[in-house]
């Protein structure tokens, strides 16, 4: 799979299809990194860096809406980048995503 970026006006194309999204959350190799994860039908987009230190969140565990970092266990909601758990203290930048001919779109800002 492709996942290389591709700006569309204020929205970027991943090159990822709903498809690819299932159980496991995908990394989007942007700068900064982001990560796809799906709950139920809906797809959410959220920075991929742990914010307690520098790791990968597409490399913890997706329940539901729950993300957690493997490296010291935070968790995170996907929807809203709301700490659940500590150490981390700061919320996930979370970005909006839009589906164009079944392809995933991300916003190039993160919401406010
Ligand atoms: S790096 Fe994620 S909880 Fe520490």
């Amino acid at each position: 799979m492709d996942l290389s970026a591709e700006t569309v006006g204020n929205w970027i194309a991943t090159g990822v299809t709903i498809e690819a999204v299932r159980d496991e959350p995908v990394y989007l190799p942007m700068d900064p990194p982001r990560a796809l994860a799906r709950v139920g039908e809906t797809i959410h987009c959220f920075e991929d860096t742990c914010t307690h230190e520098d790791f990968s969140l597409s490399e913890g565990f997706l329940a539901g809406d729950v993300i957690e970092c493997a490296y010291h266990f935070a968790r995170f909601c996907v929807r809203t980048g709301e700490v659940l758990t500590q150490p981390a203290r700061r919320r996930l930048l979370t970005y909006a995503v839009k589906l164009e001919a079944g392809e995933i779109y991300v916003s190039s800002e993160p919401r406010r």
